[in-house]
């Protein structure tokens, strides 16, 4: 080989003779590797041969996953391929179901629905692959709901389970109410989108997307866990509102190295695990500052950061006013008002805290504490050996707090009489999806 060549052309022609697909799509390949940093060579992530099946003679086809779409051929070496899948929420797949397994796969194609058999080993694996990235149909043949959860602005959630695993997952259904179909579909393609970029602990993962006559469904990641808003009726001890505001504050700085900004941080949006571990989520609203600036006022009266509401414009460091609330929150147990909203560290007796709550109030978002100033803050001095102690033998009063976290839990997971029990209508919904016939 050509050592002198441009690592680029090089690099062309070893995947060109590998997979021999079109030249502009191994540039805009490795441009996405490119882009992301990735310096390991991901040609096709999944691929597998299927069936379309005729009355007279079936044909057999190649499927190959790759970064942004779906190819799929006539000829195992992908030439001309005749049908290509773009992965993206405004692409619709239907599932068929056999007796037991998955059969067969189906896309829109020329106002036409095409199915594709195939071994449903490669189905499943292929489904969970693409889920998040295109829109499914018929969720009802994939999950049973069990409880409703909660309720925000934008959604209905419910723990449902996945039947052929048994795994507990958490459904939103993006409630009809809230807009036409245009805008449910905006609200779930932020969410998913930006959710499908991140990977961290402390943030949910989206699964899948469903959709049904005009209902938006996104699976997720079931969190074994209280809302901090429930939490937040009892004092906490000062150990574990460091080990809330860590999980936080390190999401938070996640974000931010993302020039991602959440916009609706409040205690209803962090789930607290029996570890006291953190879950962020609801991403509804949520914005990527690459693509330029914010502008609408967005979030829960009472977290917004001041330039939210004068300039109606949320900043790189806006979400940080929204976590400078919820520390006052978990030290006061008050609900921030207006009134205390510029000398909130008066209400706060531990110095340290208030000088921490002060600094991340702060009016101007430039002089405001990033989360990474905020981590390094004497507020936290020392607490990782509090929870390395912790680790291996809980203080009492933690082991107290997380006996009430269960009981918490239980009298949250427990079927309820009360109007948190599924009503007929949404039974109804959430049965009537779009089941194919087989
Ligand atoms: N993945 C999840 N696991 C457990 N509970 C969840 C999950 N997602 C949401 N919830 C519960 O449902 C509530 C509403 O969900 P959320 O995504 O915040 O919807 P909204 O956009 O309407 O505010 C949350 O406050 C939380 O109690
Ligand atoms: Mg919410």
């Amino acid at each position: 080989m050509d050592n002198n060549q441009p690592k680029e052309a090089r690099y062309s022609r070893k995947l060109e003779q590998r997979c021999k697909i079109s030249k502009y799509k191994i540039n805009k390949q490795y441009k996405s590797i490119q882009l992301g940093k990735q310096y390991f060579i991901r040609m096709d992530l999944l691929s597998f041969s299927c069936v379309r099946p005729h009355t007279i003679f079936s044909k057999t086809y190649y499927l190959k996953v790759m970064e942004d779409e779906v190819i799929i051929s006539a000829f195992n070496n992908f030439k001309n391929p005749k049908y290509i899948i773009e992965l993206k929420l405004t692409t619709q797949i239907l599932w068929k179901i056999g007796k037991q397994n998955l059969k067969a796969f189906g896309i829109f194609y020329q106002n036409k629905i095409k199915y594709f058999e195939a071994q449903h080993s490669y189905l499943e694996q292929f489904k969970k692959m693409i889920g998040g990235r295109v829109i499914y149909r018929n969720m009802a043949s994939f999950y049973e709901p069990i409880q409703f959860i909660g309720e925000g602005m934008s959604a209905k959630v419910f723990r449902s389970i996945e039947k052929q695993t048994n795994k507990a997952v958490a459904v939103k259904m993006i409630k009809q109410e809230f807009g036409r179909e245009e805008q449910a579909l905006d609200i779930v393609r932020t969410e998913v989108k930006i959710l499908q970029s991140l990977d961290h602990p402390n943030i949910i993962k989206v699964l899948e997307v469903y959709e049904n006559d005009q209902t938006f469904w996104i699976v997720q990641e079931f969190v074994q866990g209280t809302p901090l808003s429930e939490i937040l009726k009892q004092k906490l001890p000062t150990e574990q509102i460091k080990m809330i505001m860590i999980g936080l504050l390190n999401t938070v700085s996640y974000l931010q190295s993302l020039r991602i900004v959440h916009r609706d941080i409040k205690p209803e949006n962090i789930i607290v695990q029996k570890d006291s571990s953190i879950k962020v989520i609801d991403f509804g609203f949520a914005a990527n500052l690459k693509f330029g600036s914010v502008s609408s006022v967005c979030g829960t009266p009472g977290y917004y950061a001041p330039e939210v509401l004068r300039q109606k414009e949320s900043s790189f460091n806006s979400d940080m006013f929204s976590v400078g609330v919820v520390l006052f929150n978990l030290i006061t147990n008050q609900p921030m008002l207006k009134s205390k909203m510029y000398k909130a560290q008066q209400y706060v007796a531990d110095e340290e805290a208030a000088d921490l709550l002060k600094q991340m109030l702060e009016v101007d978002p430039v002089k405001r504490f990033t989360a990474q100033q905020a981590l390094e803050h004497p507020y936290f001095k020392g607490f990782q050996s509090i929870n390395e102690k912790q680790d291996n033998q809980c203080s009492s009063e933690h082991q107290i707090l997380q006996q009430q976290m269960q009981n918490n839990q239980q009298q949250q997971y427990q079927p309820k009489k009360s109007n948190k029990s599924l009503d007929a209508k949404t039974i109804k919904s959430l049965r009537t999806t779009n089941i194919i016939d087989l």
